[in-house]
């Protein structure tokens, strides 16, 4: 969350910056801000919203060096005064702020001579850091010292000197062409740059025109090697007037695409699984997790014991490790802080990690020993669509590899991504469901999983109240809820569980609910059909309709589905 940016070099640096928290956008869009030097002095712009209000501002401006920042507010409200770059009190220094100054309270205590004009943690810290002695990194190292909680960093003084910090956020620098670039993401650099360095916790950076010098935390120099730029396949072909109506209708494109990838098994058999292996438990946060939870039923199924975790419990959670299993770390980005943590401290515990995600050069990958790259291209709306579908198969994949099945399934599968169906949902239905004030989405088994995902697209992209429950918990409190003004959205998928499952639907009628049914299962129930594929593929087919439905519901209330309220696509704060 917070994209942070910084540019330096024989440029205009003011447009860089601008273009790259455009492509930043995605970490949050409720204000934005640039600082620069012009005629020797340290200049800030910020707005409020989105980064084209910005644009707007710094038009015709030039200047050889910047830095800015696009915001996801976490301490303060959406207004100007809190929008990066912020200040220190002599006006000397600007800086940009992604991650949270944790003791952020005390040290304003302690800097009780500074007038404050911000809410943020971030102005705390760059008064900190003014207040301390030496040039502008012995400065921002000192100060670090003191903070607690995460950041990555980039500072400006009014001397166009620029430093960078990091601690947990993530930060990219790379030479590119006449200058040099600092990014929280490596996104921005992809057609930049053919290399990069990725700032370590606790590293430090200084850039200028004649490069870029690494210092470790007690500031002594460090030689850091640069990584090769991976880039994204290029899958982003389809557009539409929303990334998320584009990126539901690449899903069958990209899961061919990953398909290709893995269908010689050498992805799978590079992995080095625990010596004696006897278990899968794998982590995420939302849309993730949800793949994840339809990866443990996966494994199980070929008789491995498996377990999904939400990283955000796991990482304060009393887990017990277990040196023989398998931990998978489920993530788009592969920069979400609580997945992140959690990997670090398995790593740490010498525990083996996979990390399965859909961006090159990720954090994740780096940490853990394993890779499962999904090959979705790039997801830049907020709401995860064609990643999850992607996730979901891979870790399909994967179970069939680990059961020795995957040769023997190749045709089943090829014939499923031929004929994979991008099923719509219809207007009238859209408008039907609209009517409601209650939606409940059930499910048993996979579908359950399947009912978790669509309420989660629904709720964040519409801000429709709605959730899932499996369906034999209906009768154990939440039955109370349903009337006439409630519609239920049950999910089928299962022989084994579908005459249970028509049973919960009853119950709901019977309290004058309205239903409607998506299965490839026939009904007297009004229905969505689906086309029948094995069993496990379904849950690949079945969220579509449900994407559609949110992405509907979304248009038909005049939102923007790519930017929703509260949100940000990579949440790299706890
Ligand atoms: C919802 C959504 C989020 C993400 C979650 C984890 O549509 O996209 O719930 O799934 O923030 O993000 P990643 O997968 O990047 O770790």
């Amino acid at each position: 969350m917070c994209g942070i940016c910084a540019c330096i070099g024989n440029l205009n640096a003011v447009k860089y910056v601008l273009d790259g928290l455009k492509i930043l956008e995605y970490r949050g869009y409720d204000s934005a801000g640039i600082s620069y030097i012009e005629n020797k002095e340290l200049k800030t712009i910020k707005s409020v919203g989105e980064i084209c209000n910005l644009e707007k501002k710094v038009k015709g401006i030039f200047s050889n060096v910047a830095i800015g920042h696009t915001r996801w507010a976490t301490h303060g409200s959406v207004t100007e005064d809190n929008a990066h770059p912020h200040l220190s009190f002599n006006k000397g220094i600007a800086i940009v702020h992604n991650g949270i100054v944790e003791n952020y309270k005390d040290l304003k205590d302690k800097l009780n001579n500074v007038k404050w004009h911000s809410q943020t943690d971030t102005e705390v810290f760059v008064n900190l850091v003014a207040e301390k002695e030496g040039d502008l990194l012995e400065k921002l190292i000192n100060a670090s010292k003191e903070i607690s909680g995460s950041f990555a960093v980039a500072l400006l003084d009014k001397d166009g000197n620029i430093v960078f910090g990091k601690r947990e956020s993530p930060l990219y620098i790379a030479h590119i062409n006449n200058g040099v670039m600092a990014v929280s993401d490596t996104y921005v650099l992809c057609d930049l740059a053919e290399d990069f360095y990725t700032l370590n916790d606790n590293e430090f950076a200084k850039i200028n025109g004649n490069g870029i010098f690494f210092y470790d935390k007690n500031g002594k120099k460090i030689i850091k090697n640069k990584e090769k730029m991976q880039n994204f396949n290029k899958n982003n072909e389809i557009f539409e007037k929303t990334h998320m109506k584009s990126e539901i209708l690449e899903t069958k494109k990209v899961l061919i695409e990953t398909f290709k990838n893995y269908k010689n098994e050498l992805l799978f058999s590079s992995i080095k699984l625990p010596k004696k292996f006897e278990e899968i438990e794998l982590i995420a946060c939302g849309t993730a997790y949800h793949s994840a939870l339809q990866g443990a039923e996966y494994f199980k199924k070929i008789g491995i014991p498996s377990h999904a975790y939400i990283a955000s419990e796991f990482r304060y959670g009393n887990e017990i490790l277990n040196k023989n299993a398998l931990y998978i770390f489920v993530s788009q980005s592969g920069e979400t802080a609580d997945t992140i943590a959690c990997a670090k401290m398995l790593k740490e515990k010498n525990m083996t990690c996979l990390a399965l995600t859909n961006t090159p050069n990720s954090y994740l990958n780096k940490i853990c020993e394993n890779v499962l790259p999904t090959f979705a291209g790039k997801e830049i709306a907020v709401a995860s669509t064609k990643a999850y579908s992607c996730q979901v198969f891979v870790l399909y994949l994967f179970s069939l590899y680990l059961s020795g099945k995957f040769k023997e399934s190749e045709k089943e599968i090829l014939d499923f991504l031929k004929n994979f169906p991008l099923l719509d949902i219809n207007n009238g239905l859209v408008d039907k469901i609209s009517n409601f004030e209650k939606i409940f989405f059930i499910g048993r088994g996979q579908d359950y999983i399947t009912a978790l995902e669509g309420s989660l697209k629904l709720k964040e992209i519409t801000y429709i109240n709605s959730f899932a429950i499996a369906s034999g918990e209906l009768k154990h409190g939440t039955l109370a809820l349903i009337d006439k003004k409630s519609i239920v959205i049950a999910i089928c998928t299962e022989e084994k569980i579908k005459e249970k499952l028509f049973s919960n639907i009853e119950e709901v009628k019977a309290r004058e609910g309205s239903v409607l049914l998506i299965s490839n299962f026939p009904s007297s129930f009004e229905s969505l059909i689906l086309p029948t594929f094995p069993t496990a593929l379904m849950p690949i087919i079945s969220i579509i309709p449900l994407q559609f439905l949110a992405l509907h519901m979304c248009e038909k209330l005049g939102y923007n589905p790519d930017k929703p309220k509260n949100l940000a696509k990579s949440v790299t704060v706890e």
